[in-house]
């Protein structure tokens, strides 16, 4: 598995396509699709397409959604200080993200189940992953095996385990991915146990899974999202198999409960496993500099700043609002990624100004894939990278190398040159 992206690179002949406005890649794009031009467009498709419980497994977060809530407005506090006339006639959107070069400062998130928004949608979006230039994460969780995954898409993904009770199993996870050639380990550590997705069960979809007259009906009620599952069969989270008795079926998908994630997991297990994984190792789930600062001191090799889509810890900080200080903490040593709540081009340019590295996005490319398989996950590629290339040239940044907190103000602060205007002293 190589790196990716054509090396050091000026994307302008794409990007400018993209930014035009027209589908610069998968000419076959159904019109639906093509006419999307957000992410939420995408969202309302998958909703349409979806039944309920399905749609508000990918969609929802934990409890009162607070946290869910507070990732997109956390986005939303900080405002962009264009400059005008500096020429963005080509700009440079590629980065080195944990020793690849990427074309964009984009990875995809790892997503469990994806299988129920598309069959092996876990395929679909790593192929559209590769062919932007930028890495795929596999969800242990994923509805496609390892192997498989590594065979089949291009690019060379990531995998990400989640922390099980099973070390025995665990550890042959791990092997597994190893011997499948996978050079880029993501430890997801925010996972103790599951957060408690009341959606998941309201609409019945906990676990343990039980057939009820109310999900038969929700899945009976979107026939050809039923006749495509019954065609392709219904989707096993096929790196899970032997986990435990019930087997890796539906009843895995909605972990409200997580009885498989082990909660005595501590600093002595991220030691052994990093002694284990020969390779590179991302820790994922990080929200305060210390953990961060300790976990790149025991050997982590980037962090990725997450509250896992608001998922878990209702109530806890908004992604982008922990960055600024792990930056400071570790960001001279390794590359901190940051995710939860990126919808927008220019909330990846907000992050990169921020200190990020770059960004994982989640649930916008399970919208995609779950409005029309593999070209709805490359429409929503199409639709951020267009979007990031606009919010550059709108700014006047050439190159995302340029990025600093100078392109920013919070949305309560005064702007660049206020209190000047105000008569309150020179800002010499
Ligand atoms: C449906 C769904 C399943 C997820 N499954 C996993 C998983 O298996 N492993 C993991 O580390 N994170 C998982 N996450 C969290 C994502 O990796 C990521 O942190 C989150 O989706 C980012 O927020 P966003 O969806 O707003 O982009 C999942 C998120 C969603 C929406």
């Amino acid at each position: 598995m190589g790196s990716h992206g054509k090396g050091a690179s000026r994307v302008d002949t794409v990007v400018t396509d993209v930014a035009a406005g027209h589908v610069a890649i998968g000419t076959r794009m159904p019109r639906r699709l093509r006419h999307a031009r957000s992410i939420e467009d995408l969202r309302v498709l998958a909703r349409r397409r979806l039944p309920r419980a399905v749609f508000e497994f990918f969609d929802g977060g934990a409890e009162d959604e607070s946290t869910l809530r507070d990732n997109r407005a956390a986005f939303e506090r900080w405002r962009l200080v264009p400059r005008m006339m500096v020429g963005v006639g080509t700009v440079d959107t590629a980065t080195e993200i944990a020793g690849s070069r990427a074309n964009w400062p984009i990875v995809i998130a790892p997503t469990g189940a994806p299988g129920f928004a598309w069959p092996r949608a876990d395929i679909a979006i790593a192929r559209a992953a590769a062919t932007f230039g930028i890495p795929y994460t596999l969800s242990s969780s994923a509805t496609c095996s390892l192997e498989d995954v590594a065979r089949e898409a291009a690019g060379a993904p990531w995998f990400q385990p989640y922390i099980l009770r099973d070390r025995p199993f665990f550890a042959r996870l791990i092997d597994r991915a190893e011997v499948a050639g996978y050079q880029t380990l993501v430890l997801t550590v925010d996972m103790p146990t599951g957060g408690k997705r009341e959606r998941d069960f309201r609409n019945d979809f906990g676990v343990p899974f039980h057939w009820t007259a109310r999900n038969v009906c929700d899945f009976a009620s979107r026939p050809a999202w039923a006749m495509q599952l019954i065609r392709n069969g219904v989707p096993r989270l096929e790196n899970l198999i032997g986990l435990d008795r019930s087997g890796p079926d539906i009843s895995g998908a909605a972990s409200s409960v997580g009885r498989n994630y082990d909660p005595d997991f501590d600093w002595r297990g991220f030691e052994a496993i990093r002694k284990r994984w020969p390779r590179t190792l991302l820790v994922k789930g990080i929200l305060h500099p210390d953990d961060a600062h300790r976990a790149v001191e025991l050997g982590a090799q980037g962090i990725i700043v997450s509250n896992h889509g608001g998922r878990q810890l209702d109530g806890a900080i908004a992604s982008l609002d922990a960055l600024p200080a792990i930056v400071a903490a570790v960001g001279d040593r390794v590359p901190v990624i940051v995710d939860s709540g990126v919808r927008r081009g220019s909330d990846i340019v907000k992050a990169r100004a921020l200190g990020a590295t770059a960004v994982m996005i989640g649930r916008a490319t399970l919208y995609g894939a779950a409005a029309g398989g593999a070209a709805g996950a490359q429409r929503a590629l199409e639709i951020l990278t267009e979007e990031i290339v606009r919010t550059m040239r709108l700014c006047g940044m050439r190159s995302l190398d340029d990025l600093g907190r100078g392109w920013l103000v919070r949305q309560d602060a005064q702007p660049p040159g206020a209190a000047m205007a105000a008569g309150e002293g020179s800002e010499a």
